[in-house]
């Protein structure tokens, strides 16, 4: 399917450009303004950051694929990504990953059927300190436990 920046964001890529000493260093921000638009990094979505930056396409598909935080693929309208290293896995991560992956019925990369909440098993999230430790998009939940996420689960899947 064809992608096109909105105006708003094409405004954004403006200011963005004007931060960086070339065009091509501003790959990471566009791909993320992009994702952001798009829900994922597709490769028409690739083509079109790689015609604005006058970058080869390949050298965009080796950003998208070296850094995890460019989904690959249409996810959830809520994508939670569940901290299970050091930190988070003393205090429960895996607890809590089964769990979410028992409740919603998914594996890790997998998306519910009414496509509101997809699962993604992360490394660390830099929030260890307040371990265990999920992100739901770009927001945040710290100190879990099983009831908690529960409730997050809930609260998200009432504001549809
Ligand atoms: S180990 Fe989970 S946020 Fe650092």
């Amino acid at each position: 399917m064809e992608f096109k920046f909105t105006e708003e964001n094409q405004t954004k890529i403006e200011d963005i450009l004007k931060r960086y000493p070339t065009k091509k260093a501003a790959v990471m921000p566009l791909l993320y303004l992009a994702q952001g638009q798009n829900g994922w990094v597709s490769s028409e979505v690739m083509k079109v950051v790689a015609s604005l930056l006058d970058m080869p396409a390949d050298e965009v598909l080796g950003v998208v694929t070296f850094y995890t935080m460019y989904r690959q693929k249409s996810m959830g309208k809520y994508h939670l990504q569940v901290c299970t290293n050091v930190s988070c896995m003393l205090r429960g991560a895996y607890k809590i990953y089964d769990h979410i992956k028992d409740k919603l019925n998914i594996a890790n990369g997998g998306v519910t059927e009414d496509a509101i909440f997809s699962l993604e098993e992360v490394e660390c999230m830099g929030s260890c300190g307040t371990a265990p430790m999920i992100a739901v998009n770009e927001d945040f939940f710290e100190n879990l436990d099983v009831e908690k996420v529960d409730q997050i689960l809930e609260s998200f899947k009432n504001k549809n």
